[in-house]
């Protein structure tokens, strides 16, 4: 796992970099899918459950599943990558938001927010502790900066499937779920949004947006709980 987290690290970074006014986002996913191909490792959200790209690219009140396509990067999207690979039978799974040139500064607050609330979160991945301890420290962070959770969608377990029990919702009381243990793996990942969390689906299927078009935030990180703590396997 910590293989297949690195290689995410890096093709995220890797694409992180292309991003600027007039980039399609489909150049996006055909920057990863040539990383993947060049590593020789399998994307992993290619075909998982009929989604067509290797790439989640989701703009400004897009929270998350945004497919690529021709629609051009201009200055003032914040923009949300999420990627994952499939590597020697183990998955490796991370997001992040970055802004394409200057954004407002109720968007750099909310990338803020939400990047400290996935530390948080992971900060309380430990063991003796409960599952819902992450998700009420993420949940803290986000409502005290004055922005809302995403309820629809949870992080998780992850490890030889991309998705694994137990669900990890961003938000709730702590000291529920699962006592932490070492040996887990967990994709942590706050989604969240300036206005209220409701969101709704887009024809296509696939783009989650906030039902009242405020802008949405998204990062994550596939954790392990080692004798150490927790080490961050997606991250360079
Ligand atoms: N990236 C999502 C997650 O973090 C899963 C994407 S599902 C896909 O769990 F179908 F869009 F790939
Ligand atoms: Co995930």
């Amino acid at each position: 796992m910590e293989a297949a987290n690195r290689i995410v690290a890096e093709i995220l970074e890797r694409v992180v970099e292309k991003i600027r006014p007039g980039v399609e986002t489909r150049e996006l996913d055909e920057a990863a899918e040539e990383h993947c191909r060049r590593l020789g490792v399998v994307p992993a959200f290619k075909g998982y459950r009929g989604y067509p790209r290797a790439i989640c690219v989701s703009i400004n009140e897009e929270v998350v599943h945004g497919i690529p396509g021709p629609r051009l990067l201009k200055a003032g999207d914040l923009v949300s990558l999420d990627f994952g690979v499939k590597y020697n039978g183990y998955y490796g799974d991370a997001a992040i938001t970055v802004p394409v040139g200057e954004v407002s500064s109720q968007a750099r607050q909310l990338l803020k927010a939400t990047e400290e609330s996935l530390y948080a979160g992971i900060a309380q991945f430990k063991v003796g502790g409960r599952l819902t301890d992450i998700s009420h420290a993420v949940q803290t962070v986000v409502e005290g900066a004055g922005f809302g959770v995403i309820r629809e969608f949870v992080g998780h377990g992850i490890g030889r499937s991309l998705h694994e029990d137990p669900q990890i919702p961003n938000f709730g009381p702590p000291g529920r779920g699962p006592v932490l243990q070492v040996g887990m793996t967990l994709a942590i990942e706050p989604m969240t949004c300036a206005g209220a969390w409701q969101i709704r689906i887009l024809g296509d299927g696939w783009t989650a947006v906030t039902q009242d078009g405020s802008l949405a935030a998204h990062f994550e990180h596939t954790v392990a709980l080692t004798e150490e703590g927790a080490l961050i396997l997606s991250r360079l």
